[in-house]
């Protein structure tokens, strides 16, 4: 039994399962947009629990779930791994499957093929790839095989050598053109939605106002139809790198620290496991146990 109160366990179960059309008419009715990434089924359950519209199944895990340096080295393979387990506990939000690094800009086909991989084998319901004008070839064709397309514009982590480090775009009236003109483009080869990634909170606000699609932010602002975050940065689990546009929500870090440490010392000085941890025995068949012991 759950101590909520009625309504509010009938509007959990009253929850719809969220679509491109959900998160189109939010855009439409300017009610804001959530996204969090989740990597496996534990998360998917909260983050599904916590009404979050679309789960993004981030390349982000490379480096928070898998100490890589960087999102490059991700293959299709652990991708799909992640995306099985988070499909398992999300059963309301909208999936989205990032593409990971060199899945999708060697070859159009190629990248159909690795787009239809998520949703027959990683039960995704969209995918996610980076880059602007130069991926609309791309993006038409995995959006004729059926498959939704969120783009993603800004700082583009797989492209951190030709971009020089991980730093604000579109900080020039040139480059904030370009994005601008990348974003056009994008929504003009079918993407359902596309993410701005350490954008001018100013230049975004333009972006997203020109979109007729959401435009879901990271370090963009608050003009954007919609926000994202890592999941691991958003609850303080990862300390290597937070950048600046990140709010924590909770130190998660400290507080799964400290519980260690406190199973490691209760442990060693005897304090677990309790009596309410054990299982009893029927006192005869102790007796006639220990006969025979
Ligand atoms: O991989 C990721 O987590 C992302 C988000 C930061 C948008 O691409």
């Amino acid at each position: 039994m759950s101590g909520q109160p009625a309504e509010e366990q009938s509007e959990k179960k009253d929850r719809r399962k969220v679509t491109i059309l959900t998160v189109q008419k939010k855009k439409e009715s300017r009610k804001p947009i959530t996204m969090l990434t989740a990597y496996d089924y534990s998360s998917a359950l909260l983050v599904d629990e916590a009404g979050i519209d679309m789960i993004l199944v981030g390349d982000s895990l490379a480096m928070v779930m898998l100490g890589m340096d960087s999102t490059v080295s991700l293959t299709m393979e652990e991708m799909l791994h992640h995306c099985r387990a988070v499909a398992r506990g999300a059963k309301h939000s909208f999936l989205v499957g990032d593409m990971p690094f060199m899945s999708y800009q060697a070859d159009t086909a190629e990248a159909v093929r690795n787009a239809g991989r998520f949703l027959k084998e990683g039960s995704m319901e969209a995918v996610k790839l980076e880059g602007g004008e130069e991926m609309t070839e791309t993006i038409v064709a995995i959006v004729r095989a059926g498959i939704p397309v969120m783009g993603h514009i800004g700082l583009t982590p797989q492209s951190i050598s030709k971009l020089g480090g991980y730093r604000v775009q579109g900080k020039t009236a040139a480059d904030a053109t370009r994005l601008l003109k990348d974003a056009l483009a994008l929504e003009q080869a079918g993407c359902f939605s596309i993410v701005l990634e350490a954008i001018p909170a100013a230049v975004a606000a333009v972006i997203t106002e020109k979109l007729h699609i959401p435009a879901i932010g990271i370090g963009a602002g608050a003009d954007c139809d919609g926000q994202v975050l890592v999941y691991h940065d958003l609850l303080g689990l990862f300390d290597r790198f937070t950048p600046s546009f990140v709010r924590r929500y909770a130190d998660g870090r400290q507080v799964i620290l400290q519980a260690l440490i406190d199973f490691s010392e209760e442990v060693t000085d005897g304090r677990f496991p309790a009596e309410e941890h054990t299982y009893p025995i029927d006192e005869n068949e102790l007796q006639a146990f220990m006969k025979k012991a």
